[in-house]
């Protein structure tokens, strides 16, 4: 089932020179493909978008705050299964629980630096590809 998701690499993975490595880790999937890819500093409003559902959450305003302290790279990704198979190569939200192979895995310690977004369902895909990339429909 071809799908599309939105992917954040988040300040962390820019900071670090890491964003060539995670977009190759990307692209080397057998018929994935980028249809959309820019730099970009998020706002506090598209941040309020996007994370909305986690307001009130104890990790909210130190996750906000973390996605706003430098420039992300925001990417759509298409292809098979790309949802769940992005998210299988991010590995779990707490680096040190990630396998390594996988990008959290390999390069993260600590949770809120987790390097990299990945839509959770088709539902979010399409909700937060509208934030990101409005008129990409
Ligand atoms: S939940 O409640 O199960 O939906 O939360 P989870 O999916 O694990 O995480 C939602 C997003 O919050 C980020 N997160 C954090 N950021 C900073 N600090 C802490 N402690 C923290 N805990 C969770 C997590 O990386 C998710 O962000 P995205 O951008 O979706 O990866």
């Amino acid at each position: 089932m071809s799908q599309r998701t939105l992917v954040l690499l988040k300040p962390d993975a820019v900071r670090r020179g890491l964003t060539g490595e995670i977009i190759s880790r990307i692209e080397r999937k057998a018929g994935w493909r980028i249809s959309a890819l820019e730099l970009r500093t998020l706002d506090q409003d598209t941040l309020e978008q996007h994370y909305g559902e986690h307001r009130g959450k104890p990790f909210y305003e130190p996750l906000v705050e973390f996605m706003a302290s430098g420039p992300v790279v925001a990417l759509i990704v298409e292809g098979e299964r790309v949802i769940e198979g992005v998210r299988a190569l991010a590995g779990p939200t707490d680096p040190i629980a990630a396998a390594p192979g996988s990008i959290r895995g390999d390069y993260g310690v600590i949770v809120r630096e987790n390097l990299i977004h990945a839509s959770d369902s088709e539902e979010s895909a399409e909700r937060e590809v509208k934030i990101f990339f409005p008129g990409r429909d």
